[in-house]
């Protein structure tokens, strides 16, 4: 198991949002699906978008990039629409009122 390191409270994040996270100088998003967590890179992989600020599917369980659209699964990482692409997805763990996310 890797390091857990608090990135945000649960009421910092209502569902259907996401928020860009600084953690050891690397830029993460972590997202709210239903009361569900998800961390993934906060930099797209087309042109270095922020996808903490991208809009959130709940249904789809996505989000999209606010620059110029790329969806990408908060499960996998994966862009939706060219698999085999993703972004690095990190685990999430909620004690309490503290959302963890695990970095190697
Ligand atoms: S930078 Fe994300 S879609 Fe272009």
């Amino acid at each position: 198991m890797g390091r857990l390191i608090k990135v945000a409270n649960k009421s910092d994040l209502e569902s259907g949002n996401g928020l860009c996270i600084e953690v050891d100088g690397r830029a993460i998003a972590v997202f709210n699906v239903n009361g569900e967590y998800f961390a993934l890179d906060n930099t797209c992989i087309h042109r270095g978008g922020p996808l903490g600020e991208g809009f959130v599917d709940t249904v789809n369980c996505t989000v999209q990039c606010p620059w110029h659209g790329w969806i990408y699964s908060l499960q996998t990482g994966e862009a939706t629409f060219n698999p085999g692409s993703k972004v690095e997805k990190f685990a999430v763990l909620v004690e309490g009122e503290d959302i963890k996310v695990e970095f190697d």
